[in-house]
């Protein structure tokens, strides 16, 4: 695991202040990064729920529990944030979430059903990527690169990126903090903490020998190829290229139902 995922997964579960015995839901639980980490502390009487609305990835995180032996204590959801339908109402103690809300559109109505889901005195703990804090870039940078001597030509890429995921629409680019605050206030969360974390530092150069220099770029030119070709309305190179941006700002909120004290 990279350690900057698991700093933020310690992080995360920190501040869910989760104690053995309760139960744990991981909304967008990916590969279980965070349920895994649950799992540990909610120990034999507890219970953690993966959520995704992905069924391969859930099938993945329960292969990985089986040898495990804890199946038990697991339950897998296929459900979207936005629609927890299959959880009960008022029937988890702590909902974690880390960098999914940033793909769903209806980020308020997903507030909503993480605070139905809870009992009362519940706590959400979330992370979420900010990617408005380094848009717009100025001119002469792109990605966080210096491209001043080929400024118009970066500008025309740009624009590119611009028309695939329009700024304003993009539920990657269409909140910050603020935002994620006033959506937990109207799901009717009581108690809120905030933490926000912005590094702004040199990107590493771009080197053609390097892998992930040249799946960069890769992207980058695939993503102008098929607009050129086709016009997309959106395209996957174009959003890994987006969470891949040289700022990375970054909001953890624990969200105390009710009356929680965090
Ligand atoms: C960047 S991964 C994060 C996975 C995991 N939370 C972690 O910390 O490693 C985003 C996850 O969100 C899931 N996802 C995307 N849209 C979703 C939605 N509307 N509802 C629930 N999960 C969603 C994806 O299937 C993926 O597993």
């Amino acid at each position: 695991m990279l350690k900057e995922l698991s700093v933020w997964r310690d992080r995360i579960l920190e501040h869910a202040a989760i104690t053995e015995g309760e139960i744990v839901l991981d909304v967008g639980c990916g590969d279980g990064l965070i349920a895994f980490g649950a799992l540990d502390r909610v120990g034999e009487e507890g219970l953690v729920i993966f959520s995704d609305i992905s069924q391969d990835l859930l099938d993945h995180c329960r292969s990985l529990v089986e040898p495990l032996q804890v199946l038990d204590r697991c339950r897998f959801v296929c459900a979207p944030a936005e629609d927890l339908a299959p959880i009960a109402t008022g029937s988890v103690d702590v909902v974690t979430t880390r960098s999914v809300l940033i793909y769903v559109q209806a980020k308020q109505q997903s507030f909503h059903e993480l605070y139905r889901v809870l009992k009362p005195g519940g706590r959400l703990s979330i992370f979420e990527p900010i990617n408005r804090f380094c848009y717009p870039e100025p001119p002469h940078q792109f990605l966080g690169y210096d491209v001043t001597p080929i400024e118009e030509t970066a500008g025309k890429v740009r624009a590119v990126f611009e028309r695939i995921h329009e700024p304003a629409s993009s539920p990657l680019l269409n909140f910050d903090e603020r935002d994620l605050l006033t959506f937990a206030e109207r799901a009717r969360f009581a108690e809120i903490h905030l933490e926000l974390q912005a590094t702004i530092k040199q990107p590493k150069p771009l080197d053609s020998h390097d892998e992930t220099s040249r799946l960069a770029l890769g992207n980058a030119l695939e993503v102008v190829r098929q607009s050129v070709e086709s016009h997309p309305k959106r395209g996957h190179g174009a959003s890994a290229l987006a969470s891949r941006s040289r700022t990375v700002h970054s909001v953890s909120a624990t969200l105390g139902r009710d009356d929680a004290v965090l």
